[in-house]
């Protein structure tokens, strides 16, 4: 059977990263997690005190980084320059600053060129912001995932808890809303919903809901 490129992007907590996992999967296919490339890059600016006013400094890091993704099973392990940053990517630091970082030409074209190099073989899954229209304009199938503000902040409201962590549902939903303001706004790439991709609102739909919805538009493509 065909081994199929698909595209997911969407806004932070639409699910796209648990349902590309749960997907690729079934298919057996490789889920690659390109926000988590962008924390990745922002982790390293945020270590090594990098000015991200100062376009020299950011090319300099650009032109040394190694970021890699070790795709697993069950998870995808990030590194920089050997180091797993697995989880130091995900801290609250790293997601305040990552649409700024995001939104720089120079860190945009290292990544994408990364992530099209990772998708060549096919049988691959990738979510994040501008799969759809930019990193993959041929997808095989494009899914813009979204759902309200409020089920996302949610969503990740309750992640937050389960690792004792405290924060607010407050704080959680003006972060996430800033970021897609941030995201949706930058001249390069803006978080956007492709011309030909399927629009998935999953505000009142479960994770297997989510999942089953997609296979069946995948399943549809296979054919
Ligand atoms: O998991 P969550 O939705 O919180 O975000 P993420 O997918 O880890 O992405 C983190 C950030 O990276 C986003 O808020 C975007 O600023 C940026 N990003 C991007 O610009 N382009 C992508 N293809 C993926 C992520
Ligand atoms: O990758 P993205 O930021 O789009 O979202 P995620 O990290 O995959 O999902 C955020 C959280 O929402 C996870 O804990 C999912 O299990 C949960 N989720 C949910 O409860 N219902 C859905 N329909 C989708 C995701």
């Amino acid at each position: 059977m065909k081994k199929l490129t698909i595209a997911i992007d969407g806004p932070a907590g639409a699910g796209k990263s648990s349902v590309a996992k749960l997907v690729a999967n079934k298919l057996h296919y490789l889920y690659i997690d390109t926000g988590a490339m962008y924390r990745a890059f922002t982790w390293e600016v945020l270590q090594r005190h990098v000015d991200i006013a100062d376009p020299k400094s950011v090319q300099i890091l650009a032109d040394t980084i190694q970021i890699r993704l070790e795709i697993g099973r069950e998870q995808c392990r990030v590194y920089v320059n050997q180091i797993d940053v697995t989880d130091a990517i995900r801290t609250s630091e790293v997601s305040s600053h990552v649409s700024a970082v995001a939104a720089l030409a120079v860190v945009r074209q290292k990544l994408v060129q990364l992530q099209r190099e990772m998708a060549t073989s096919g049988g691959v899954i990738l979510d994040g912001r501008d799969i759809g229209t930019v990193v993959l304009p041929d997808a095989d199938v494009k899914i813009f995932l979204t759902a309200s503000v409020h089920s996302r902040a949610m969503r990740r409201y309750l992640e937050v808890r389960e690792r004792n962590e405290r924060e607010t549902l407050e704080h959680i939903e003006a972060a996430i809303a800033s970021r897609d303001y941030m995201d949706s706004h930058r001249d390069i790439s803006p978080l956007k919903q492709a011309d030909d991709a399927i629009l998935l609102d999953n505000s009142e739909l479960n994770l297997e809901e989510t999942a089953a919805a997609l296979m069946k538009i995948i399943e549809a493509r296979r054919q």
